[in-house]
């Protein structure tokens, strides 16, 4: 008999409660062990007492396809250097892995992007904590894995806005500005732009020109396309290289505005009549697609069989179609970019999709 925890870290994306039912199915229903939900990432462990709900499969059976993450997430408060009110940090990893150990825990399966898995690996080094990690982020540049949770479902929903914008493109002569997120990674903005039939699409990892984009725009001009489709990843810098950032209250600084720059630029520069929408996070909203399903089922089970196993320290990845486990320290340590030389670019410039450059 074993009692895990499980808890989801970082923004939340869809996907992340087919991964809890999933894990809950394995571990409660074939296992007969027990699982405790934390409550908003390891701020629950921090609370006294802490934080969490206790799992089983009927709680569990609606969430295959429920957004969100019934357990809470937080993306702020790194527990080593944890804002305090006046306005300095301090280090609370040891409230959080006496939390844990209060639990009674034999293992912990967090979900995670690569900034929230590094923490919580060094969490786990420093109290012992027996963990797994499970890739989540909708930008998908956590190292070794093809998909993360939250990617898929957000390249269709950043599919289907383009499919959207086409018509509306097509019936004004607009240029047509989709702004995408994907923190510092231009695969959403990639992978939607090919299968959604953009013109032009600027990441992050292919430094664009305007006066490439402003050609491009005017020589479909001038083959009798009046409109133009363009889908731009929040993290592409500005034409003087800087970022286009705001800060929120916290002092974070935060992507977006890239689009409304373009859009004015390229009104500007050639007197096309522009529109930008700025995408959000209804990327990170709503049902899961099927293949998110299935990668999230395939993970949460995967993930409580390393338990079973007593294998530790690992994460759980996809890999041609399989789930493999590799060491979290090599997954976070390889960052995933967009290949400029890989086959989606391959494939953006064999459809004469322009990249900017
Ligand atoms: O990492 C996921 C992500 O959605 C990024 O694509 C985006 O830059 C960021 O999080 C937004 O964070 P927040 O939800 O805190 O605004």
């Amino acid at each position: 008999h074993k009692r895990i925890g499980i808890l989801t870290s970082g923004g939340d994306c869809a996907g992340l409660n087919a991964v809890i039912r999933a894990v809950v199915n394995r571990a409660v229903g074939t296992y007969s062990w027990e699982v405790l939900g934390i409550r908003q990432a390891t701020l629950g462990l921090m609370q006294q007492p802490p934080k969490y709900i206790a799992l089983d499969v009927e709680k569990v059976n609606s969430l295959l396809t429920a957004g969100g993450t019934v357990l809470g997430t937080t993306n702020k408060g790194n527990p080593f250097a944890y804002p305090m009110a006046d306005g300095g940090v301090c280090d609370r990893s040891e409230e959080i892995i006496a939390g844990y150990r209060q639990l009674n825990l034999d293992a912990l399966i967090g979900i995670g992007g690569d900034g929230s898995l590094a923490i919580l690996r060094r969490l786990a080094q420093q109290g012992g904590i027996n963990l797994v990690a499970i890739p989540k982020t909708i930008d998908n540049d956590v190292g070794v894995t093809e998909l993360s949770i939250g990617f898929e479902t957000a390249v269709s929903i950043a599919t289907e806005a383009l499919d959207r914008l086409h018509f509306t493109a097509a019936s004004h002569n607009r240029v047509m500005i989709l702004e995408v997120m994907g923190r510092d990674a231009g695969h959403i903005a990639i992978s939607a732009g090919i299968a959604g039939g953009a013109d032009v699409i600027l990441i992050p990892e292919i430094p664009y020109t305007l006066d490439q984009v402003c050609r491009n725009i005017k020589e479909r001009q001038e083959q009798g396309k009046n409109y133009c489709l363009i889908v731009v990843s929040e993290a592409v810098r500005n034409e003087t290289g800087d970022s286009v950032v705001s800060t929120d209250r916290f002092g974070e600084c935060r992507y977006g505005g890239i689009g409304q720059y373009l859009a004015d630029e390229i009104c500007h520069r050639i007197g096309a009549e522009t529109r930008v929408t700025v995408l959000g996070h209804i990327q990170r909203g709503g049902t899961p697609s099927p293949l998110e399903r299935l990668i999230a089922s395939a993970f949460g089970v995967a993930a409580v069989d390393l338990i079973a196993e007593q294998k530790y320290d690992q994460m759980v990845t996809w890999q041609n179609r399989q789930v493999v486990s590799v060491s979290i320290a090599d997954a976070i340590a390889q960052y995933r970019a967009v290949d400029p030389q890989g086959t989606l670019v391959k494939t953006a410039r064999g459809l004469n999709i322009c990249l900017g450059d």
